[in-house]
């Protein structure tokens, strides 16, 4: 039985995925953008067992150490992925799955990006193949989360808007190209009410939707500019602008999906009052009431220093941009 363990990160869209194409294999109506990150991870170690032909086995390492069987709809996700990946490589045989996150799941932190992403990195090798990533970032895609797509490259990533193809997300520029921080402001780290691929299904119908759909493009090339020069100026205030519009069209869907709790909007009044006072740093939230504020290195202490204070902030995450997946051979069993 072979054994392959890989941690893979969340990413941070800073040009989000709102609104499907085909919401079963992930293809998006419009582009994204994000940052790779380096501490919201998820850890997976799969086994493969070519000869045995049982049900595969999927199992979540809780904080205390110990392991559980995950509820029935997480588990029915990951085994029709390991059937995808099973059928695509054409080998038969068993999967043996344990996972475990540095984060909170389902919280709007992309557990779903990292965590399709790193058993889509690990399956295939354990079945005997090292894939390019562009063909990860398409398999990772066919989950259904398609942030996974962009979660098996590192630093920063583009995925864009195709009318053929296979959709794989395309590498823009390494970690060490430019060294932002993510400080993530957890508000509320349960599991969100109304998932991110009901969001899709309802983006359709926010009278807004089109009009975001034709500004779009050029957005993503402004945010392409701005990562190419460093330019956090340009960059920031697009981050910002483009959370609150994904916001917007959730709230003005059919029936309107409210991610945002209070304690949302007290961290992005925190986040105004620190740029007043002279810290460069936006804010940016994905499906979740859950707050990523992103700013250059420099400014990391004095936005966690703010948001620390605050008491709607239950706990702070310092990230930052990552180099992508990895293996290594601290296996989960
Ligand atoms: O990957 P999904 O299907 O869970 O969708 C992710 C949607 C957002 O996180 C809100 C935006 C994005 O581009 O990551």
């Amino acid at each position: 039985m072979s054994k392959v363990t890989v941690v893979a990160p969340a990413n941070i869209a800073f040009v989000k995925y709102w609104g499907a194409r085909d919401l079963d294999q992930a293809i998006p109506r419009a582009p994204s953008l994000s940052m790779t990150l380096r501490q919201c991870t998820t850890r997976t170690t799969v086994a493969f067992a070519a000869d045995e032909d049982g049900e595969d086995e999927v199992r979540l390492r809780t904080e205390e150490g110990t392991f559980r069987v995950p509820g029935a709809s997480f588990t029915e996700r990951v085994r029709q992925h390991l059937d995808r990946l099973r059928q695509w490589m054409g080998q038969a045989g068993t999967f043996r799955v344990a996972t475990e996150n540095t984060f909170p799941s389902g919280a709007g932190l992309a557990s779903s990006a990292s965590g399709f992403a790193a058993l889509t990195v690990a399956a295939t090798r354990t079945m005997g193949l090292v894939l390019e990533p562009e063909q990860l970032s398409v398999l990772a895609r066919l989950s259904g989360s398609g942030s996974a797509a962009r979660s098996v490259m590192g630093g920063y990533v583009e995925w864009p808007d195709m009318e053929v193809g296979d959709y794989p997300a395309m590498h823009l520029a390494g970690a060490d190209h430019w060294d932002l921080r993510d400080v993530i402001a957890v508000v509320d780290p349960a599991p969100k009410t109304v998932s991110s691929r009901d969001g899709h299904r309802r983006a359709g119908t926010s009278p807004f939707y089109e009009t975001r759909l034709q500004h779009l493009d050029e957005r993503l090339e402004q945010a392409r500019v701005a990562l190419r020069h460093r330019d956090f100026e340009q960059l920031g205030p697009l981050i910002e602008e483009e959370a609150i519009e994904l916001h917007l069209i959730a709230m003005s869907s059919r029936p309107p999906i409210y991610y945002w709790k209070p304690a949302t909007l007290a961290v992005l009044e925190a986040v105004r009052g620190v740029r007043t006072d002279g810290v460069a740093a936006y804010a940016t939230m994905d499906a979740g009431p859950n707050v990523h504020v992103i700013c250059p290195a420099a400014e990391e202490a004095a936005v966690a220093n703010r948001l620390e204070r605050l008491p709607e902030v239950e706990a702070i995450i310092r990230d930052g941009v990552g180099p992508g997946p990895s293996t290594t051979t601290e296996h989960l069993f």
